[in-house]
């Protein structure tokens, strides 16, 4: 087959990039990318030595176990080579490795393999190294190094308190046990395992290089792998050195890779304690699943789990492929970063017309979800960041939702690859920058088509009139067939009008003409929240609602006079509600084409209307305003606002005369001080919950 000249290009690159990174990492302990973002390369780049394996070279980084022996040390040959793990990320490849390992043993596979089961294992993100013992003490200490040869540490292992100097056998240890530990404790018994830090005492040894105005450590795995490579031990000794194993090497009767934790934690060698035999794939499953939240709350970093074919003699059956055991393979946790290739930056304008670029990207995974675009903010952060088409880019989920680029690989840049230049104009429509804002904006009279667009696609959506049929195509449509060139618009439609857009008939157009009708009806807080007004989401439309609701407002109607004559002040110093916002919303009600929007709907039939039950609620709470402070124990601050609401009172967001109760939770901070300035009554989160039940 011929491999297209781009395809080799690129896996050469990435061979050299990847080796370069690794030895930065590995031999001079210097991080410049992130370990999920290298692995991410690694990734690719065994993707197209799956599909082309003659582009696989000898010193391919896919082809060996990471770092080599410095020279400083002595050199230690490993009695069997120390061995990798081939890496996995989803149920899917999970069930594939399950599928060749049964097949290696023919048409009995699936019954023969699984007979004791599946060990897991916490994979810790620490420092691989091997212990051997001759008759139940301590030797020798070394890395791994290239696998078969590599450093020996052990002055420094002899400092960790957790690597025990000489194994014993308790006086209770179960007979089934026995005869193995007797024959492991009577020459030669290597344990391997990973030496590692704790999240804690790497803050605190941080804390402590800050103190002392030296360079902070990048993660706990480079501090592990740093201090065990350090050649004075009395260093290692400092840090504060941990260590669990994950394998026994040698022959002593064991039948089970769980017989092997359990020995050695007999012998006095610690083990991840959350280990387990898994009865099948289905618990593996579960497994994998728990462990993807749960890992947050240990003590220590892990980047996935360990699956083993528990029965030790199928285990060595399976053998070995390339450098890692056939039988086991490493489940990694969804990666917070990766990396791909821009292929493209597209500006999209927003309902409030600014325009945000974004990159689209060549499909990866990240963190559970396949990304295809991420957010480039706007033109200073490309330029800042100097994000070229055609680059090789790191993304990264900021908080957990939106994908955005953090850094450019350089060593991965084309050799034509230019700066980009942000356009003037778009789709036809000049753009510009404002002054003193970083986001660019249409510029010229009239509201832009895709601005128009997002403002209907917001005014239609669910938490605003809720407009069912009405989606992003539809809105495309209408507003390039001029159908609709303002909100009131939408109002005008007419059968005829919506026959006119292809695929719609006669059915599909009454439906959408009847949802329109219904929204009508929609209560004010939804219409206010779809108008799309700068800064106002649906909490500032609440406390608008609320207060004219206050003020004996029951309608859109009787609410516009109202609105058009608040000062801005008397906008601001509404709960919630600052100064930003204030004089968005001042300028909203004092724009007339806004304005005569607000008319036409009005004349048209929306009702906006403000249902007592949305605002006033009769509880125990009616007519109580509470503060909450700090974070409470057995619901979110929202859960709790919304249960006060619901129980009539009404849940503020700072404190002042009036306030009746500040609800204090953990963590509670300047709030506390100045309600006891004010003497307002401070109850706990139990307290509270009897208030809501109507328990004073
Ligand atoms: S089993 C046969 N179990 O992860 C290969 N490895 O990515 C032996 N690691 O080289 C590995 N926790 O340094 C195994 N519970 C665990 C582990 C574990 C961490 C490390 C180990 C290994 C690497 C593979």
């Amino acid at each position: 087959m011929d491999i297209p000249l781009e395809t080799q290009q690129r896996a050469a690159k990435l061979r050299d990039e990847i080796n370069h990174q690794r030895y930065l990492v590995h031999v001079l302990n210097l991080e410049e990318i992130s370990e999920a973002a290298l692995d991410s390369l690694k990734h690719e780049l065994t993707g197209i030595e799956t599909d082309f394996p003659e582009l696989i070279t000898a010193d391919s980084p896919t082809q060996r176990v990471a770092g080599q022996a410095l020279p400083e040390f002595i050199k230690v040959e490993h009695a069997s080579r120390m061995l990798s793990l081939n890496d996995i990320f989803t149920a899917e490849e999970l069930a594939q490795w399950y599928e060749r390992c049964t097949k290696f043993f023919g048409p009995v596979g699936a019954a023969h393999l699984g007979k004791l089961g599946y060990y897991t294992e916490i994979k810790i993100d620490g420092f691989a190294i091997s212990l051997v013992y001759e008759n139940g003490q301590l030797i020798q200490a070394s890395t791994r190094g290239d696998g078969y040869i590599g450093e020996d540490v052990t002055v420094n292992a002899r400092t960790i308190e957790a690597i025990p100097l000489s194994l014993h056998i308790p006086n209770d240890m179960p007979e089934s046990l026995l005869r193995v530990a007797t024959a492991a404790m009577a020459g030669r018994l290597e344990i391997r395992g990973e030496v590692y830090i704790t999240k804690e005492d790497f803050k605190l040894l941080n804390t402590l290089q800050e103190t002392a105005k030296l360079p902070t450590y990048a993660n706990p795995r480079n501090l592990a792998a740093g201090s065990m490579r350090q050649l004075n031990p009395a260093l290692a000794a400092g840090r504060r050195l941990r260590f669990f194993m994950y394998g026994i090497v040698g022959e002593f009767g064991q039948i089970s890779h769980e017989q092997e934790h359990l020995l050695a934690q007999a012998l006095g060698c610690p083990t991840e304690p959350h280990s387990r035999v898994c009865k099948d794939l289905a618990a593996v499953e579960h497994y994998l699943q728990e462990w993807g939240e749960a890992r947050k709350e240990l003590p220590y970093g892990t980047d996935g789990v360990v699956v083993n074919i528990n029965e030790r003699q199928i285990f060595q059956e399976l053998g070995v492929v390339g450098k890692a055991p056939r039988a086991a393979v490493a489940f990694k946790f969804a990666a917070e970063q990766a990396t791909t290739i821009v292929r493209d930056i597209s500006l999209r304008m927003g309902r409030t017309g600014a325009i945000t670029p974004t990159a689209i990207l060549d499909p990866v995974r990240l963190a559970g979800s396949t990304v295809a675009r991420a957010t480039l903010h706007n033109a200073d952060e490309i330029t800042r960041k100097d994000i070229r088409i055609g680059d090789t880019v790191i993304i990264q989920k900021a908080g957990d939702i939106i994908p955005e680029v953090l850094q450019v690989v350089l060593g991965l840049r084309p050799e034509h690859a230019t700066p980009y230049i942000f356009p003037t104009t778009l789709h036809g429509v000049p753009i510009q920058r404002r002054v003193g804002e970083v986001a660019h904006y249409a510029v010229g009279e009239g509201i832009p088509v895709e601005v128009l667009a997002r403002q209907l696609e917001h005014f239609a959506s669910r938490d605003a009139m809720s407009i069912d049929g009405m989606g992003e195509r539809l809105v495309e449509k209408l507003v390039t067939l001029k159908l609709v060139q303002t909100l009131a618009d939408l109002y005008r439609l007419t059968e005829t009008d919506l026959l006119k857009i292809e695929g719609f008939a006669s059915l599909s157009a009454k439906n959408l003409l009847l949802a329109l009708e219904k929204s009508k009806l929609q209560p004010l807080v939804k219409l206010i929240f779809g108008l799309g007004i700068r800064h106002v989401g649906a909490q500032t439309a609440r406390t608008l609602t609320i207060d004219l609701q206050e003020r004996g407002i029951q309608g859109l109607s009787t609410a516009l006079p109202l609105l058009r004559q608040t000062s801005l002040k008397d906008f601001s110093s509404l709960i919630d509600i600052g100064e930003v916002v204030g004089e968005s919303l001042h300028t909203y009600f004092h724009d007339p084409a806004s304005q005569s929007v607000l008319d036409e709907l009005l004349a048209l039939g929306v009702v906006g209307p403000i249902p007592t039950s949305v605002v006033t609620v009769h509880g125990p709470l009616t007519g109580k305003r509470l503060v909450i402070t700090g974070s409470l124990l057995t619901m979110s601050r929202e859960q709790a606002q919304e249960r006060i609401r619901q129980a009539g009172g009404k849940a503020v967001s700072s404190i002042s005369l009036d306030t009746d109760y500040l609800v204090a939770g953990d963590k509670s901070g300047s709030k506390l001080k100045k309600a006891e300035l004010l003497e307002v009554k401070i109850i706990t989160e139990d307290d509270l919950l009897q208030l809501l039940i109507g328990n004073p």
